[in-house]
Order: structure tokens, then C-alpha cells, then sequence
């Protein structure tokens, strides 16, 4: 099945904040936006129509917002849908009413954009999430895993303060363990429609990173898992640009694409002042863009700088980006980004693609690296 676009449901009885929050949340990845203005209108939605998430003003004319929650939490589609509660006085009273409702956040009117953002992506995805409840116990524990692990990550790479490395390395011993079962595709299955970019990218770079080690043969035990490593944390550059940028990596502006290459430079600022961080993801965070006839960035390196782990991580990056293009098969969108990557030899090491396309299609790797 393909992606399905999430749908956001935003009621407040001022205008200016119903559509200022319309073309924010529609900004980021092309939510599927409803926008009302009474309590009325959003009981008879949420009676028909399940949503990822609710976005509900407290002071509405007929049914105010808390009403209209105990409404929604009572009955109808949407019993479990995340409800953000927002208003122009935070006064405690209400706070305790709208959680006792059954409110999973609050927000004061005016909100700066990133902190909206940010409380979107934390709950948008709620309903993705749940369904993970029907994998294998291994698997789903992993994914809950990588959320918590990848989100601890990135926000401590953005507050500047130590990487916990140590997470990390169990975070990637456990997808060791998950693809080496067999769940490769159960896995990027049940992410496939969560929209936290950054983090299905970074996991999908693992998962990606730690095939290709065990392709060659070369890479094993404490070896394999630097690698996996590598994939979670080529990108953590990205914690330090905003939201609304990273949020689209596909339509940019060319100001804002150059924004959005800065984060290699940010990338090596934080893994630099990490003095534990191994080499492996060190050569793949500075160089997954680099291509091997020098036209990629951040240094425009040449085939004799690249060693074997750039070249894996620049192998792995333009594959991921190209097989994370929605609405299409995991499978049938891996095997296009292969021939994709076959097409342009000037960029890549086709000689070590050959090792990751056996393992992706389960064939005979040819022979040890
Ligand atoms: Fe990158
Ligand atoms: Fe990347």
C-alpha cells in the first residue's frame, strides 16, 4: 500500500490562527489539513474521520475545546488520536482539566513556528507508531528503541553536550540482531509511513549500513556494529539546522539547500568534540555526499581520498535517499535505486555496490571482499 497522507484537524474560532497554523503544518510534508472554527464541527469530523492528530482551541464560540475533547475521548474515531490543546492564557486550571480530558499537550497562543513543529512531529505519528504493537516482540521493542535512543541523540548533538555513545552501540547491536533474524523488510515496512524524516532516514542508514557490512565479509563483531553506528549517526549534523528545513529534504530553496549542506560541517563540529567516536562513523559523516570523480560535497574529494568506508556511506546515502520516495513497495523502490546508482559509475564504487545488491536480494555476495 502506499503512503497515505496524514490528516491534521485544527479548530480555533480566530482566523488569523487557523490559517497560520494551516500553512505552517501543511509546509512540512503536505499534511492533509482540516481547519474549522467551532466545537460543534470538530465532535461531527471526529465522529466520521480518524486523524493523526488535533490541534483543538480551548475558547470557541457554541462548544468550547474541552467539551468538544470529552466528546472526542468518549466516543466516535478518534478515541486515541493525539489532541494538542492550545490558548491565548495558560492558567493551571485549565491545564488540569484539558489533562484529565485526555489531552496529551498544551501550547500558549503565540507560538514560535519550531516549537509547533516540533510538537507535530512528537505526536503525528502516534498512529504509525501503535501499529507496531503487531510485530514480532523483538522487532517492536527495537523500533521503540530507536526512537527513544535516536531523539536522545539528536537532541544532545543539538544542545552541544556528550553524545551517549554507549546507547548507541546497544542501539545497534539490537538491529544487528533484528536484521540478522530476518526483519529487514517488517522494519522498513512499519516506518514507512512515519514522517519524522530524520529519524527514519537515520534508521533506514543503519539498517542499509549493516547489510552492506556483513556483505563483504569484512566487517565483523565490534567492527560490524561501528559500522551500523556510522548509518544511525552519519547525519546528526542535521539536530543543528531547523526543522522547517530538514523537514523537506526534497524541495528546497537554493538557500535553504545551502543551509541544509551545512550539515556535514555541523555533523564533524559534534563528532569532533566527542573524542570516543570511531573512525568508521567519522569518514561516513564527513563524506556520504562526496562522489568518487570529485563533484559532491562538503570537500569535493577525489576517488584516491575516499577509502572504503566513504564510499560505502556515499553507496548507502543516495540509495536511501532515492528508496525512501513514498508511495511506492519497499522492494520494487530498492530494486529502482539500485539501477539508479548502476547508471552513474563516475559517482559510486560499483565494484562494492555488487556486495549490497547480493545481500539486498538475498543472492550469493561475490566472494570476500
Ligand atoms: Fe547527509
Ligand atoms: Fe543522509
Amino acid at each position: 500500500m502506499g503512503y497515505i497522507k496524514k490528516r491534521i484537524l485544527i479548530a480555533d474560532d480566530e482566523a488569523s490562527i487557523r490559517n497560520s497554523l494551516a500553512r505552517l503544518a501543511s509546509t512540512i510534508q503536505g499534511y492533509d489539513i482540516t481547519a474549522v472554527e467551532t466545537g460543534v464541527e470538530v465532535v461531527n469530523l471526529t465522529n466520521s474521520k480518524i486523524f493523526d492528530l488535533i490541534l483543538l482551541d480551548i475558547f470557541m464560540p457554541e462548544m468550547n475545546g474541552l467539551e468538544a475533547l470529552g466528546k472526542i475521548r468518549a466516543g466516535g474515531m478518534n478515541t486515541k488520536t493525539p489532541v494538542i490543546m492550545v490558548s491565548a492564557h495558560s492558567q493551571l486550571r485549565m491545564v488540569e482539566e484539558a489533562a484529565k480530558l485526555g489531552a496529551d499537550d498544551f501550547m500558549v497562543k503565540p507560538f514560535k513556528n519550531q516549537m509547533l513543529l516540533e510538537k507535530v512531529y512528537r505526536y503525528v505519528n502516534a498512529n504509525v507508531e501503535r501499529k507496531w504493537n503487531n510485530l514480532k516482540p523483538e522487532q517492536e521493542k527495537f523500533l521503540r528503541m530507536s526512537v527513544n535512543t535516536l531523539d536522545i541523540l539528536f537532541r544532545s548533538a543539538k544542545e552541544g553536550v556528550a553524545l551517549p555513545l554507549g546507547q548507541a552501540h546497544d542501539l545497534s547491536e539490537h538491529l544487528i540482531e533484528v536484521v540478522d533474524k530476518g526483519g529487514v523488510y517488517d522494519i522498513l515496512d512499519a516506518i514507512r509511513n512515519h514522517d519524522n524524516h530524520t529519524f527514519t532516514h537515520s534508521l533506514r542508514m543503519g539498517v542499509y549500513m549493516t547489510l552492506f557490512a556483513k556483505s563483504t565479509g569484512r566487517f565483523v563483531g565490534e567492527n560490524r556494529i561501528n559500522l551500523t553506528m556510522a548509518g544511525l549517526l552519519h547525519d546528526i549534523g542535521k539536530a543543528k539546522i531547523t526543522l522547517d528545513i530538514v523537514s523537506k529534504p526534497h524541495s528546497l530553496e537554493p538557500h535553504e539547500e545551502k543551509m541544509m549542506k551545512e550539515h556535514v560541517e555541523l555533523g564533524m563540529e559534534t563528532l569532533k568534540a566527542n573524542p570516543r567516536v570511531q573512525e568508521p562513523t567519522m569518514k561516513i559523516c564527513w563524506n556520504h555526499h562526496e562522489r568518487l570523480d570529485g563533484s559532491g560535497y562538503p570537500r569535493g574529494l577525489g576517488k584516491e581520498e575516499l577509502d572504503i568506508y566513504s564510499r560505502m556511506g556515499a553507496i548507502v546515502e543516495m540509495f536511501s535517499e532515492l528508496a525512501e520516495k513514498k508511495g511506492k513497495s519497499t522492494r520494487h523502490a530498492h530494486y529502482e535505486a539500485l539501477g539508479t546508482i548502476r547508471n552513474t559509475p563516475e559517482w559510486y564504487d560499483l565494484d562494492l555496490l555488487k556486495y549490497f545488491e547480493a545481500t539486498l536480494y538475498q543472492n550469493h555476495a561475490p566472494g570476500q571482499l
